[in-house]
């Protein structure tokens, strides 16, 4: 398999991006948010606290080797709701956590043939250096909140635009300035800024680039 590891900032296009690019090449597509988001809901069902490693992995470790997932396989909706984007960024803190979580997108990457797309943070600097192509997609902070927002709002949750930026810029800062594993473009990866163009105008930017790395 070939990989093409899409990273950057939430809200930024990954994973419109990848969705679109992984229907052009009729690929798997591994959204990682989601799996963190995953992790993230079973810590919150279990009533567990977000800032307890020890507790956070167990409850990792016992679950994860049962979540099946497929191509196109979003667990549910509620996953996308604030409160578990900030659980999980909180819980994308650990070390023990990301450890199992990149075993499972290695495992689940291994199993496919062809090209496979990962959306990430990390996915071209730690969970696949070897990528074929790494794209870091990036917008500013009011641009993204913009785009959240109207997302939010087209899902059905009330959501205050002031308050989503300063999210957003909390998250990012979180993400950035962990220890482990932090937000930041891999040396070797194309720097796409998504915030002065629509999103067929980023996709076509995209597939110019990819042009070299695929045959026709
Ligand atoms: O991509 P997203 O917005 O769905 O991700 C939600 C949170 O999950 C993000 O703020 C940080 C965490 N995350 C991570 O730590 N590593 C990843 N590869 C993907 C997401």
């Amino acid at each position: 398999m070939k990989v093409i590891t899409i990273d950057g900032p939430s809200a930024a296009g990954k994973g419109t991006i990848g969705a679109n690019l992984s229907q052009r090449l009729n690929c798997f597509y591994l959204d990682s948010g989601m799996l963190y988001r995953q992790i993230a809901a079973w810590v919150l069902a279990d009533g567990a606290s977000l800032t307890e490693e020890s507790d956070v992995k167990n409850i990792v470790a016992k679950k994860l080797p049962f979540l099946k997932w497929v191509q196109g396989y979003v667990p549910s909706e509620d996953l996308r709701a604030p409160k578990i984007s900030d659980a999980a960024s909180k819980i994308g803190v650990f070390q023990e956590v990301r450890r199992l979580a990149n075993q499972y997108q290695r495992d689940l990457v291994s199993a496919s043939s062809g090209w496979v797309i990962v959306d990430g943070r990390d996915a071209g600097t730690v969970v696949f250096p070897d990528a074929v192509v790494k794209l870091f997609i990036t917008a500013s902070p009011n641009i993204r909140a913009k785009r959240r927002y109207l997302q939010l709002i087209e899902r059905g949750y009330t959501s205050d635009l002031y308050e989503l930026e300063e999210e957003i810029i909390q998250r990012d800062l979180r993400d950035q300035k962990r220890d482990i594993a932090p937000l930041k473009p891999a040396p070797d990866a194309y720097i796409i800024d998504t915030s002065e163009e629509t999103i067929d105008e980023s996709v076509q930017r995209v597939l110019k680039y990819l042009e070299k790395y695929i045959d026709a």
